[in-house]
């Protein structure tokens, strides 16, 4: 199964819409809180805006699964500030989807000059308590729910290419399965390419894998 973490391109936030549609009730109500019907999860989306709004998403066999979602904003006379929220799919829960992603959107804050990034979830939500403890967030209880903060670094050469690096093998993967996609709806006068399988090349690669 090739699982791929990437940022999505402003033309792929439907998809997102989609994978939040996907989450059970029980998981709507974690993420958002409040507004759980398919047309709220609709409004939301509809709101989101680039770059103000940066998603970042795990596709596992070109679908996507999770995705972590960075809101910024700047306050007059303020640092510029961000808030995030994550979600996975309930079959992919339980596997460092939630972790890994959680970790990128830190670094892309990071590297865009944001010194705090606030998290909020219930406070029976185990494991995001534990995202938060993984990466250093400070919590507060408030009335059922934690609202975890994260204060970040400056940006170096280092959380540059961390971040370079995570979006070249994006590339690459992104390219192949473009080239992956057209060779499976091929063109008449192409016979030839559409026996070849570039999954196959894609395995053992190391890269992100997940089960089998
Ligand atoms: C919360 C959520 C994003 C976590 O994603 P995930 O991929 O399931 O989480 P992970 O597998 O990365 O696990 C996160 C932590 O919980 C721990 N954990 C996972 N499954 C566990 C279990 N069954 N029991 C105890 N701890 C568990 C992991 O060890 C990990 O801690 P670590 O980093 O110290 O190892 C996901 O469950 C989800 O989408 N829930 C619904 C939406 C939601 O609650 N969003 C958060 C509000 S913004």
């Amino acid at each position: 199964m090739p699982v791929i973490f990437r940022k999505l391109l402003p033309d792929e936030f439907g998809g997102y819409q989609d994978h939040l549609v996907r989450l059970s009730g029980r998981d709507r109500v974690s993420r958002f809180h409040a507004g759980t019907a398919d047309e709220s999860i609709e409004r939301h989306c509809q709101r989101l805006r680039w770059p103000e709004t940066r998603l970042i998403g795990c596709f596992i066999d070109g679908v996507l699964r999770g995705a972590v979602e960075l809101q910024s904003f700047q306050r007059p006379g303020a640092a510029i500030g961000a808030e995030l929220a994550v979600s996975v799919e309930d079959a992919y829960q339980g596997h460092g989807i939630g972790t890994e992603l959680v970790r990128r959107a830190l670094l892309v804050a990071r590297n865009r000059w944001i010194r705090g990034v606030g998290m909020l979830s219930l406070a029976n939500n185990f494991r995001m308590r534990e995202i938060g403890r993984r990466y250093g967030g400070r919590s507060n209880l408030d009335d059922g729910s934690i609202e975890t903060v994260y204060r970040l670094s400056r940006p170096d050469a280092r959380s540059f290419a961390e971040e370079m690096a995570d979006d070249g093998v994006a590339l690459v993967f992104l390219g192949l399965n473009r080239w992956q996609r057209s060779i499976r709806t091929p063109r008449h006068d192409m016979p030839a390419f559409a026996a070849m399988r570039p999954a196959t090349a894609m395995a053992g690669t190391g890269v992100a894998a997940f089960g089998a």
